[in-house]
């Protein structure tokens, strides 16, 4: 029996340390370098080649190396008899807060405005802003979302959140579904996308939604880069509609050098680092999941297939 770590963008060195440390009888290969594939049951994988998990005839499980799970349905070729499982972890939630975090309070406390001010040799102070008037909305309040949403409720904002299905978390407004997304996004004065990318999500955030903020609203995007539609954040910057966005996901990663993104003084932009998954800290879920397959029992944190999530 053996773990298979099929990844093409992250270096699978520190996974097979973390896995061996608490297991060290695994048989853990690295693609494209492993033994018999006919001995593969188990796949870690992040962005790997399309079609390349028909290569296993003995797979049984795939497991995503982080929370989302985009990249493996991606894959046309994708065996989708399988179960599929996703990373959900107490320190990726923290890592994703302290973003978060950083990007309300860069917006909060106008560091954009005071930073083009500089370069303007500006001595302006800008009027002081209320926490508690401060609207953050936070779409998708799953275990990313639900976890920020409760830490920026401690900081004494006003946290409304949007999701599939309705939520009650003390002090945050849940509005659920399509109908309610005009209200959420009504008062949203920094919208944060913290979406898994599917079918119904894909685009969400375009030029409607933007003219549905309040004017002058803040985007930051932690989702997936194709939740976005660059051209209408452009028209929506340049028009004043938005004051400014922090992008971390990008259609394509590494965003091209010519790509408009990189230099649009409006956009703050980081690789894909806003919350990356620690193999230390994930391997004993993934161990169990293994021991569980192994065994026949029900997986932890399996993703619904027809949700896309
Ligand atoms: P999750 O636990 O599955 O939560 C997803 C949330 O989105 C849920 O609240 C869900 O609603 C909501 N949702 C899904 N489809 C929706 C729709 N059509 N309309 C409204 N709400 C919808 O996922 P997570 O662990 O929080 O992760 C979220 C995403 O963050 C990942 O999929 C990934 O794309 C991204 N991420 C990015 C980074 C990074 O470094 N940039 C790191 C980790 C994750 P229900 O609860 O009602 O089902
Ligand atoms: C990172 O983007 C993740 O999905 O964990």
């Amino acid at each position: 029996m053996t773990i298979s770590i099929i990844c093409t963008n992250k270096d699978p060195l520190p996974w097979v340390t973390a896995l061996k440390e608490l297991d060290s009888s695994l048989d853990i290969q690295i693609w494209p370098n492993e033994g018999r594939k006919t001995d593969v049951e188990f796949a870690l994988c992040w962005n790997h080649p399309e079609g390349v998990l028909r290569e296993y005839p003995n797979l049984r499980c795939i497991c995503s190396m982080g929370a989302g799970i985009d990249h493996l349905f991606n894959d046309a070729f994708f065996p989708k008899e399988l179960p599929v499982i996703r990373i959900v972890d107490p320190l990726l939630a923290q890592s994703m807060f302290e973003y978060i975090c950083t990007a309300v309070m860069y917006y909060f406390r106008d560091l954009d405005i005071y930073k083009i001010q500089q370069y303007q040799s500006n001595w302006k102070q800008q009027p002081p802003k209320s926490i508690a008037h401060t609207t953050i909305g936070i779409m998708g309040l799953g275990n990313l979302g639900k976890f920020s949403a409760n830490k920026l409720l401690d900081f004494g904002f006003n946290v409304i959140g949007w999701s599939r299905t309705q939520k009650s978390i003390n002090g945050v407004k849940s509005y659920a579904g399509d109908e309610a997304l005009g209200e959420f996004l009504s008062q949203a004065s920094i919208l944060i996308c913290l979406l898994p990318l599917t079918n119904e999500t894909r685009g969400i955030l375009n030029l409607e939604t933007f003219n549905r903020l309040p004017l002058g609203a803040c985007l930051v995007n932690v989702g997936r880069g194709e939740h976005l539609i660059d051209e209408d954040l452009i028209t929506a910057l340049n028009k004043g509609l938005l004051r400014g966005a922090c992008l971390d996901v990008f259609r394509e990663e590494p965003l091209a050098a010519q790509h408009p993104f990189w230099r649009h003084n409006k956009i703050l932009l980081t690789p894909h680092c806003s919350s990356i998954t620690d193999p230390m800290s994930v391997a004993p879920q993934i161990v169990e999941n293994y021991r569980l397959m192994k065994s026949g029992q029900p997986l932890m944190n399996q993703v619904n297939p027809l949700r896309g999530y």
